[in-house]
């Protein structure tokens, strides 16, 4: 080695030792006769001094040195005088004399700091990754992941599951995005399809008899990219053989549980981890993987608002919609400007508009509330006693705003949860330091797709319907719970599964539901019908993001790139190596492909 000990792992124990560091230029700083060099590796920063009276050609090296130049020293650990140990340093108890310096490597002035933590632009430092990654807070999120898939591996190791790989060219394995695909030289004409998950070839592992497989697999979907989608990413893909869906969810929490009070101890966990249905999750915060951090739950003024003189709302009712509301806290004196924000999310997100209703802080309680404590965009279409009723449901109290959306069930709820989700962080409702888990359950198993005329798997074709809603795949598959579950986490969907359908008459039933044909379902899906007439044994299992647990256990990370070492950005493309790009003539004629330019 070319060091005999990390610059960041310097301890007083060390002070009298002679050391050989090696590592990159953090800050140089000179003192007219000292020279102070903060030498960086990945485990830290050390201070070395460089001294004419102990070392003149050291030291004069040393003026040489630039930022982010790599060095090695040679020199002596020695407690810091005492008044100038810096406590905010690990390291910050002693430094380094230097006896000798050599220049490894020298560098160009960087694109941007990398000993500063200031904004820098996501797309320069996607294109000088390697320098992005020097700086300490991206080094640790990175080290972090590596922890994170080392503890799942343990954990997974010592209960008897078995690591097994699958290959990434291989036919369409449908998540509900669409494939990315790759030519074959040797069959002129056809792809491979690599695989937006490992679904079918876990289940074939089933089917093999391994009982217990898990596997750190990339998966790669071409859909619309977000702050938590990358079109390659990392799950913890996981099967299982004899079992149902309660020993899974056990088996999730106690790996997710514990691997938090591992690699993330500083994170308050929100415990019990409370298990919601799909419709209760919808119902009372506007979504399917909801924030739990903090409440302002939606509350239904349906029943409430049977009668109202407000023809607006009692339109909706009369047909069948709902109207529903949240109560934002302290905002009832909220800016006209504020308010306008507000309705024009919610139009974003489909509403026809938005009542905002200020319950002025001057009444003395709820109860005391006059005409006169009232701001309701509704004017007084609304009655003062309507309105005590549905600030009651919501919970508000004088000094809040109500928020009032009405429309189809559906819309509403999705309204209100992006409304409830934009407060909750305007608000400072949500501690970056809490993970609340939530598990979401009796998923619908399809919906149907207005667009194709055609039901759509809801989680994917291989999902169990519950036992008893069976009948109704045929009667009315709209009305079918799946034996689906998520585990969402402070907004985000960590992880999904499902008991799976076993027998090859029942999956032929379900491809039946989502509109194949026999001939279509066997084309695309015979590698699972076939191995299913040869004992296939009752399984399920789950996937989790791997990038999107690192995301939630380290408040610092932005978005999913910051925890993945070489992301594409929101467009898929990768600004360090220009992917994707053209190749060559030559290259496609081997592939059979010819361009068309449009
Ligand atoms: P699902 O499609 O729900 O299930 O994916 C499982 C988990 O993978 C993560 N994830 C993503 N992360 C980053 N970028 C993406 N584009 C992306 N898409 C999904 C999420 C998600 O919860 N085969 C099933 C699992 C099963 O049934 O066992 C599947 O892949 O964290």
């Amino acid at each position: 080695m070319l060091k005999s000990i990390s610059c960041g792992g310097l301890r007083a124990e060390h002070a009298g030792h002679t050391v050989t560091l090696a590592g990159w230029v953090h800050r140089r700083r000179d003192h007219g006769n000292l020279v102070f060099v903060d030498l960086r590796d990945r485990d830290g920063v050390v201070q070395v001094v460089f001294n004419p009276d102990v070392a003149a050609q050291a030291h004069e090296a040393a003026q040489r040195l630039r930022p982010e130049w790599v060095a090695q020293v040679v020199g002596k650990v020695a407690c810091r005088p005492a008044g100038t140990e810096n406590p905010g340093l690990p390291t910050g108890q002693v430094e380094v004399f230097a006896d000798q310096v050599t220049v490894l490597s020298e560098s160009k002035t960087p694109p941007f700091y990398i000993n500063e933590d200031g904004e820098v632009d996501e797309l320069l430092r996607l294109k000088y990754r390697y320098l992005d990654l020097r700086r300490p807070h991206m080094r640790d999120l990175l080290l972090l992941r590596h922890k994170v898939v080392k503890f799942i591996r343990d954990y997974l190791d010592e209960r008897d599951f078995a690591e097994i790989e699958t290959p990434i060219l291989i036919k369409s394995t449908p998540e509900g995005a669409r494939d990315y695909v790759v030519p074959s030289r040797v069959h002129a004409g056809k792809f491979y399809a690599l695989p937006q998950s490992p679904q079918q070839l876990k289940q074939l592992l089933m089917v093999a008899g391994f009982e217990r497989y898990f596997q750190i697999a990339r998966c790669f979907r071409d859909e619309d990219l977000r702050l938590d989608r990358q079109p390659e990413f990392t799950q913890l893909d996981l099967e299982m053989s004899f079992v149902d869906r309660d020993d899974i969810l056990a088996l999730i929490e106690g790996l997710y549980v514990s691997l938090v009070k591992v690699v993330a101890p500083q994170m308050r966990l929100r415990m019990p981890i409370p298990r919601l249905t799909y419709a209760e999750a919808m119902g009372r915060y506007g979504s399917d993987k909801p924030d739990l951090r903090f409440g302002l739950e939606l509350a239904d003024m349906t029943q409430t608002l049977r009668d109202t003189q407000f023809n607006v709302f009692r339109n909706v009712i009369a047909k069948g919609g709902v109207v529903k509301g949240i109560a934002a806290p302290g905002m009832a004196e909220a800016s006209r400007r504020q308010t306008d924000d507000l309705i024009s999310l919610a139009k974003t997100h489909g509403a026809g508009g938005l009542v905002t209703i200020g319950l002025s802080k001057s009444a003395a309680s709820l109860d005391a509330l006059a005409a006169e404590h009232v701001r309701s965009s509704a004017g007084r279409n609304l009655s003062v006693a309507e309105v005590h009723a549905m600030a009651r449901l919501a919970g508000a109290k004088p000094g809040d705003l109500l928020l009032l959306a009405a429309g189809p069930a559906n819309t509403v709820n999705n309204v209100l949860g992006q409304l409830r989700l934009h407060l909750g962080h305007q608000l400072g409702l949500a501690d970056a330091n809490e993970l609340a888990f939530a598990f979401i359950l009796d998923f619908p198993l399809v919906e149907w797709n207005e667009e194709e005329k055609k039901y759509d798997a809801v989680h994917h074709p291989f999902t169990s319907p519950r036992d008893e809603d069976w009948p109704l795949l045929e009667s009315d598959p709209g009305a079918a719970k799946a034996k689906a579950y998520d585990l969402a986490c402070n907004g985000f969907e960590l992880a999904g599964g499902s008991i799976r359908i076993h027998r090859r008459d029942l999956q032929e039933r379900m491809f039946k539901v989502l509109g194949y044909s026999p001939q279509q379902a066997e084309a695309r899906f015979s590698q699972l019908l076939e191995a299913f007439n040869y004992g296939a044994p009752p399984h399920g299992g789950f996937a989790g993001g791997i990038e999107r647990l690192v995301m939630v256990l380290s408040p610092g990370a932005k978005s999913i790139r910051d925890v993945m070492a070489f992301p594409k950005t929101q467009a898929g493309v990768d600004p360090l190596f220009g992917a994707p790009d053209v190749v060559e003539d030559k290259h496609l004629k081997e592939l059979h492909i010819r361009i068309i330019e449009s």
